[in-house]
């Protein structure tokens, strides 16, 4: 998109992109953590998440709207590389362990998506733009609500491991 960043808007615009790549690449991983996972409350957990990821995609797509950009994609190297760290760890762990990798697998992606919305809501409020701030706030907040529920399950799983 930009060879070289020097205002805000660029960044904004061009970490759009790499939230919209971020996003496909935890959809898949949700698919992926969903099939992994042993007790059918995790699973529905992972298949409720992944509602509201379609629901943040849209979102995302109304962000490109209002900054009147298409909706380029750039490749979100922090979640392709915990995709890779997931499936490698479900592969190499028993199925007594599956649910605490798959649920910490989930919980490290929450965080990095986390990071990434507070740093595009400042550059977003940075810019006065109070539309597209709403709307990256509503995914911000699914995914805190998200690494609560699934930090809290995890200390159950790990405590009866
Ligand atoms: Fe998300
Ligand atoms: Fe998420």
């Amino acid at each position: 998109m930009f060879e070289h960043f020097d205002n805000p808007r660029q960044l904004l615009e061009y970490r759009i992109g790499s939230a919209i790549s971020m996003e496909q690449d935890s959809l898949s991983m949700l698919g992926e953590l969903e099939q992994a996972a042993q007790s059918e409350d995790i699973k529905e957990m992972f298949r409720h998440h992944a509602d509201e990821t379609r629901h943040q995609m849209k979102n995302l797509d109304q962000v490109c709207q209002e900054l009147e950009i298409s909706a380029a994609e750039e490749p979100s190297q922090t979640t392709k590389g915990l995709s890779r760290e997931g499936t490698s760890l479900i592969r190499k762990s028993d199925e007594s362990l599956l649910d605490s990798v798959v649920l910490s697998a989930a919980l490290e992606t929450e965080h990095t998506e986390i990071a990434a919305y507070q740093s595009l809501i400042c550059l977003a409020d940075a810019l006065g733009l109070k539309q597209i701030e709403e709307l990256l706030t509503e995914n911000l907040g699914q995914e805190q609500h998200t690494s609560e529920e699934l930090y809290s399950k995890l200390k159950t799983v790990s405590a009866a491991v």
